[in-house]
């Protein structure tokens, strides 16, 4: 029986992922480097530095720079993300994930975050949800992030749950991977390649549907 669900933020509850994109996109081409949507699948659900790690080797300069600089590089990347996210109002949520957060609410679900951004708290606080949620696992306190289970472990034992008694919900190949690890069912947002590993995947946010999501798992 499902009695939570466990999100992550970036791409499923706002479109923070394209900003990521951005940011990530304008800080390579200063360093000499291409990225395309295709590879940015890559760095969805992954974290600051180890998406940097992934953007200097695919321009074969995984060697060209010292750890001091590598932080100054994902502090510039940092900065123009945050000059995204300050502008986020309620109005930025996606289409249909304050109906599906609502009536969650009203089925008296458990709701915990579990984003790999250290951004997440101020982005949840500018949407104005948090009174929804009971939680956000905190990145800086996992050993292990996504594709690694522990983030949507921890988001159950923040709801006193087991894991099979939730739903994680992620628009990542690293997410969907984590929540199967965590043996909890996944529902994945985006294509139907990104998302062949989801138990149940939909296009878009605006085809979440509670009742079907808890249909769907209830069965599994
Ligand atoms: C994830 C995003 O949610 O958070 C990644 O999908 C991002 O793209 C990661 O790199 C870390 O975010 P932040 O805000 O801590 O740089
Ligand atoms: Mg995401």
């Amino acid at each position: 029986m499902i009695k939570g669900l466990i999100f992550d933020l970036d791409g499923v509850i706002t479109d923070t992922a394209e900003y990521h994109f951005l940011a990530w996109k304008s800080l390579a081409e200063k360093i000499g480097i291409e990225i395309d949507r295709e590879f940015n699948e890559q760095l969805k659900g992954i974290s600051r530095m180890e998406s940097l790690e992934l953007i200097l080797k695919h321009g074969g300069k995984e060697e060209a720079y010292t750890e001091a600089e590598k932080e100054e590089l994902a502090t510039q990347k940092n900065e123009e993300y945050k000059t995204y996210i300050k502008e986020i109002t309620p109005d930025d949520l996606l289409p249909g994930v304050d109906t599906l957060l609502k009536e969650a609410k009203e089925k008296n679900l458990g709701m915990v975050l579990a984003s790999a951004s250290k951004n997440g708290p101020a982005i949840m606080e500018s949407l104005e949800i948090m009174d929804l949620f009971d939680g956000i696992v905190d990145p800086a306190s996992l050993k292990a992030g996504k594709p690694d289970p522990e983030i949507f472990v921890k988001g159950a034992d923040m709801l006193n749950l087991k894991p099979e008694e939730c739903v994680g919900l992620e628009d990542a190949e690293a997410g969907i991977e984590s929540i199967n690890a965590a043996h909890m069912f996944s529902v994945g947002v985006g294509s139907r390649d990104a998302m062949k590993e989801a138990d149940y995947a939909v296009e878009s946010t605006a085809d979440l549907d509670l009742d079907t999501i808890l249909e769907k798992a209830n069965q599994d």
